[in-house]
């Protein structure tokens, strides 16, 4: 199967017929990965739809491939690229075959920039939920009206030009949808789920415009993903990166389908910088199975000596990376392992900054697990998942529901929650306020409802009052947020008295800490995690 069309060749060609045979289909899609964080998702939508879809490089993938291949549309995607100062490489004259075109973002503004559009940069960026005003329900806004609310992620604009037909606006930007001729394109992002309808615009694109007829139904993905585990790990024996969280504990049962036999697999938990109850977690759901043997390290010392005097974010991922690393190579090696297995997402491939394509991808930041380079092959079976579809890969292999609804929990853990050093005071503090924080949104029935909640240790001190003396407390941020896969998230609206409750217990039961605030910033721009 081919994943990212760089090169089309007879033998691309030979598996591209066949996979249009198994998805008994005539129809294929080029999507051209720009590099946005959001590429992913335009493939999922697009899966969702049925209809197959191929990944293109564009710095590889010229107008004869194109030719070649006979797509039924294109898609342009977003990128961290800019028509004014760092033009994405792409064969213009793929615009010009006449196949219908699809651009968000970056790609409508590639195609607009070759129609004779002027880009500009916005006076007035655009980062998070917007209102699109819709001025004609045509095209790929068929049947739309009124006002929806979209994710807009831009720094740069497209100016109203008469050559093109304007769709809808924002506020801040006067084109957010144009089409002209058999080019469409949307400066917001419909492949995220905070754009209202979003789907529906993918589907106009496809089946209205581009006449796509051959839906397919979604296949078995679990299954394909245990039988090419089954026959990459033949008889060998895997050492899996266990945390307790979804991904790991959904590695673990393809796992399970795949080996079953706890002489050949053993879960690694690495306990240091942890929740507070992640550990007995992990020994409930994974201690006592037949097909798994769970293994335990303690590397609370090895963590605090690498993150010593270390301050800046990066570099704290850097040494507990360098930890990470080091403890697995070892259980390696004692375990007799061939492969090492983790719950790697996309999401994580791609904040770390590669994707699709190898189209520059802006570094969000370096996640704990990617690009490790260990010394046995790494098996990432949820690689091509984002947090919604690895955990109902998850549900549909028998994962236990409450394994799968934890909140996410970062492989860095409490580390990328402490501004500043990491020292073992501030480790108790931070997984401290994370107890409080879990119990209180348990209590009062809001866990389920989060995606993700933590709290963050600052460096910034206050003034503050504790008894009758003066003091000096730590100033630590509470946050939530609702989301579908992390790509996005908008911070949650609590009640205000659950909110003073929180805060009074933080103040109250653990003496370091003198001011709690409440972050109300989504994502983006904010990260979930504030480091
Ligand atoms: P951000 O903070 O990038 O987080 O908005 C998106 C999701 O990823 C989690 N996260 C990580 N997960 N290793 C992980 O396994 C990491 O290094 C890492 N950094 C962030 C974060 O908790 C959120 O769910």
């Amino acid at each position: 199967m081919v994943r990212t069309l760089k090169i089309v060749d007879d033998s691309v060609m030979v598996q591209i017929r066949k996979e249009k045979k198994i998805r008994k289909t005539y129809e294929v899609f080029l999507l051209f990965a720009m590099g946005s964080q959001f590429d992913h998702l335009i493939a999922i939508c697009l899966a969702r739809l049925g209809v197959y879809c191929l990944v293109a490089d564009p710095r590889s993938i010229l107008t004869d491939d194109v030719r070649m291949i006979q797509p039924q549309g294109i898609i342009l995607s977003g990128g961290p690229g800019s028509m004014i100062d760092e033009i994405p490489e792409f064969d213009r004259d793929i615009l010009d075959i006449g196949i219908p075109v699809l651009g968000i973002c970056l790609g409508f503004q590639m195609w607009a920039d070759h129609v004779g559009c002027r880009i500009v940069r916005s006076a007035k960026r655009e980062f998070g939920v917007h209102k699109l005003r819709i001025i004609k329900s045509k095209g790929i806004l068929e049947g739309f009206k009124g006002n929806i609310d979209v994710l807009e992620s831009h720094a740069d604009s497209v100016v109203v030009n008469s050559n093109i037909n304007v769709l809808a606006k924002t506020e801040n930007a006067e084109v957010a949808a144009a089409s002209f001729d058999h080019l469409h394109g949307v400066q917001f992002h419909p492949e995220v789920s905070d754009t209202e309808r979003g789907e529906e615009i993918f589907s106009r694109f496809c089946f209205n415009i581009c006449g796509a007829k051959d839906r397919f139904p979604s296949a078995d993905v679990a299954r394909k993903k245990i039988s090419s585990l089954k026959e990459q790990i033949g008889k060998d024996k895997v050492l899996l990166a266990l945390s307790g969280g979804s991904d790991s504990a959904t590695v673990a049962y393809l796992l399970k389908n795949a080996i079953g036999d706890k002489k050949r697999l053993c879960g690694v938990y690495i306990k240091g910088i942890d929740r507070p109850d992640d550990e007995d977690y992990v020994i409930e759901k994974f201690g006592s199975q037949s097909w798994i043997d769970l293994k335990v390290v303690d590397a609370t010392s090895d963590f605090l000596d690498a993150l010593a005097g270390k301050h800046d974010m990066h570099q704290k991922r850097l040494a507990m990376r360098g930890v990470y690393k080091k403890v697995l190579e070892k259980e390696v090696g004692i375990f007799g392992a061939k492969y090492i297995a983790q719950g790697t997402l996309y999401t994580d491939i791609c904040e770390s900054s590669s994707g699709y394509s190898g189209e520059r991808k802006a570094t969000i930041k370096l996640h704990h697990n990617t690009g490790l380079d260990f010394s046995v092959p790494e098996l990432m079976p949820l690689d091509d998942c984002v947090k919604d579809t690895g955990r109902a890969i998850g549900r549909s292999i028998g994962v236990p529901e409450d394994l799968l609804i934890r909140h996410p929990f970062p492989g860095p853990g409490l580390i990328v929650r402490i501004i500043g050093e990491v020292t073992s005071v501030r480790l108790r503090i931070a997984r401290a306020l994370d107890g409080i924080f879990i119990e209180e949104l348990r209590q009062a029935g809001f866990y389920e409802k989060t995606w993700q909640a933590g709290v963050s240790l600052t460096d910034c001190m206050t003034t503050c009052t504790k008894g009758d003396d003066a003091a000096q407390g730590l100033i630590v941020i509470v946050w939530a947020v609702a989301s579908v896969n992390g790509f996005t998230a908008r911070a949650i609206d609590y009640p205000h008295d659950f909110l003073s409750r929180v805060a009074q217990r933080m103040t109250n039961e653990i003496p370091e800490v003198g001011l709690v605030t409440y972050r109300i910033s989504d994502k983006p721009p904010s990260t979930i995690e504030v480091g």
